[in-house]
């Protein structure tokens, strides 16, 4: 497997808005980050992905772009990200930037263009067509509920938007939009940065046909559309569709072969094969994807909001996979929570009694992995999700849209209430808790978004004088992978694979081996490791408990959550 700088680095994701506000207008900043680029070198990580920061009216809170070569006023200015980033490099960290080119904001001058005449020539920038019978095109609905078609009332036409009505999908059929997007790139790298990750960037190419979802989709059956809910995913014809991969292909060619640089791809609904295809090594694509099979494992038959028990098994079972497909192929990205998701620790562990004890225990699995591990701001303190008193706190365009279809079409509001507090986007929002002050230190003004009121317990100062924090054991596990080449680039072997407490596995890499063991439950367990894993010798290398380190590892009493690495071997 070739070695490279990105396969032995970890990420840090940063969601500008709630990371530090320097001005005191309640919404975090460029500056402020800069103020705590000593804290990120403290604890040790390589790279940062800074989601979006560009000049934007913020439908999406940035993931709706109005101009893509300029700074939002509310984060700063172009000087200040010319400093973040030589701040960054003069502390040996790198810089990757969000590329979000699947749609752009109905305010970019493209769009507003675009609008214009049916013959402007920026009309094909965009997605347009007339209405079939009195409605929209086709029946897609959009991530964030209703139909994904807006009308237009100047030329009487209709423009997709697979996301909000204020996020137009650009056009990839046309070759000028490819290229204004490859110029654009150009620019950032020019300036220096360190690559990318790419929004929904799987959802770029779209069946020109535009089929309605329902039709061709049989298990939709072809009754007369629902009224309550008329709009259908119509991802069969918009998920890796059918020209992604020239589109990525020509992409690399043109600039991201030319730069030293990481790329990571947002793919929704890809499996490991699919995957392959994307980060394959001699595809000449990407470098990573995140997928989301993991973050699907809870979700019932009717989607995210469905909610479901997880079950270990099929944790392992997702996990073991994309490990063993893209073993020698390509690259894993390992991510349990970001600006997107829920807090992994109120989701996979326990936020309660064993806060500490089980995120400490899912950052083993996840910088023990072969694969690059991305942190999420606040991870690394044990950060959880938040029950914000009513509907009216929220922020985040997916929550807000999906209550107030769901309500209107009859459900229960406290029922989606709770579906909220498991899964809304702005449990990952609320501002980083740096210590436990009014604001949490995040902000001396009125913060955009509710702060959690654990913030008196959980925040950074306090991490920072615990010697058994989260955060130091983050920094031990980093450190350790710049260590031990295994961690980073040892194959992957699951033991166990039907156990529901215990998520064990052995990665093996030139005659050395290293043995994972966790503990996923709030009960001891007892594990007794099978005699096919051979070893002379052994050495702990980490654990989130007081391990005796004569016992014997054949025969191990875990405690609720624990973790522990041992090297074998050696
Ligand atoms: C994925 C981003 O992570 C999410 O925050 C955003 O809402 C959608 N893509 C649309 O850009």
């Amino acid at each position: 497997m070739k070695k490279t700088w990105w396969k032995e680095s970890v990420v840090y994701q940063i969601y500008p808005r709630s990371f530090m506000d320097s001005n005191g207008d309640g919404i975090g900043d460029i500056p402020g980050i800069i103020s705590k680029l000593d804290y990120l070198q403290l604890l040790g990580v390589h790279v940062i992905w800074l989601c979006p920061v560009y000049e934007s009216p913020n439908d999406d809170n940035g993931y709706d772009i109005s101009n893509y070569q300029n700074i939002m006023d509310e984060f700063g200015t172009l000087d200040d990200w010319e400093q973040l980033l030589d701040g960054l490099h003069q502390r040996g960290m790198k810089l990757i930037m969000d590329l979000v080119v699947n749609h752009s904001s109905d305010e970019h001058a493209w769009f507003m263009e675009s609008r214009q005449s049916k013959d402007n020539p920026y009309r094909d920038y965009y997605i347009w067509r007339p209405g079939k019978d009195g409605r929209e095109p086709n029946d897609w609905s959009s991530f964030f509920s209703g139909s994904a078609w807006q009308y237009d009332e100047t030329t009487e036409e209709y423009y997709l938007h697979l996301f909000s009505k204020k996020q137009p999908d650009l056009n990839w059929e046309n070759p000028t939009v490819r290229e204004e997007v490859y110029k654009m790139m150009t620019w950032w790298l020019d300036k220096g940065i360190d690559g990318f990750r790419m929004d929904v960037i799987n959802l770029i190419s779209k069946d020109p046909k535009l089929p309605d979802a329902r039709e061709e989709t049989p298990e939709l059956g072809t009754a007369e559309p629902d009224q309550k809910f008329p709009y259908h995913f119509g991802g069969k014809y918009f998920v890796n569709g059918p020209r992604v991969h020239e589109y990525l292909q020509e992409m690399n060619e043109k600039v991201l072969s030319k730069y030293d640089i990481m790329t990571v791809g947002e793919a929704i609904n890809v499996t490991p094969e699919d995957g392959a295809l994307y980060v394959g090594e001699d595809r000449n694509e990407l470098n990573m994807v995140f997928h989301f099979e993991l973050m699907r494992v809870d979700a019932g038959k009717g989607g995210k909001w469905d909610i479901r028990p997880w079950k270990l098994s099929e944790i392992k079972a997702i996990i073991s996979k994309w490990q063993t497909l893209l073993h020698n192929k390509g690259w894993n990205s390992n991510y349990m929570n970001n600006h997107d998701q829920a807090r992994m620790v109120s989701r996979f562990g326990n936020d309660t009694r064993y806060r500490k004890e089980s995120a400490k225990m899912l950052g083993t699995l996840l910088h023990t992995l072969q694969g690059t591990p991305y942190i999420y701001q606040g991870e690394e303190i044990g950060m959880t999700n938040i029950r914000m008193p009513s509907i009216d706190d929220y922020q985040d365009i997916e929550t807000l849209n999906m209550y107030q279809e769901y309500t209107a079409a009859g459900i229960d509001p406290d029922k989606v209430m709770e579906s909220i507090y498991i899964k809304s986007r702005d449990n990952a929002r609320t501002p980083m808790q740096w210590d436990d002050s009014e604001h949490a230190g995040f902000t001396t003004g009125q913060p955009w978004i509710t702060v959690n009121p654990n913030h008196d317990k959980i925040n950074v100062a306090e991490a920072l004088k615990d010697q058994e924090s989260i955060f130091y054991y983050y920094q031990k596990l980093i450190a350790l992978r710049g260590e031990h080449d295994i961690i980073v680039y040892g194959d992957y072997h699951l033991l166990l694979p039907e156990d529901e407490q215990i998520y064990a596995y052995v990665r093996t890499y030139e005659g050395k081996q290293l043995l994972v063991v966790l503990n996923f439950c709030d009960q001891p367990v007892h594990f007794q490791l099978e005699n096919s894993v051979q070893y002379e010798q052994y050495q702990l290398l980490i654990s989130n408990y007081t391990v005796d380190e004569q016992q014997d590892i054949r025969e191990m009493d875990l405690q609720p959550y624990e973790a522990r690495v041992y090297k074998l071997n050696q």
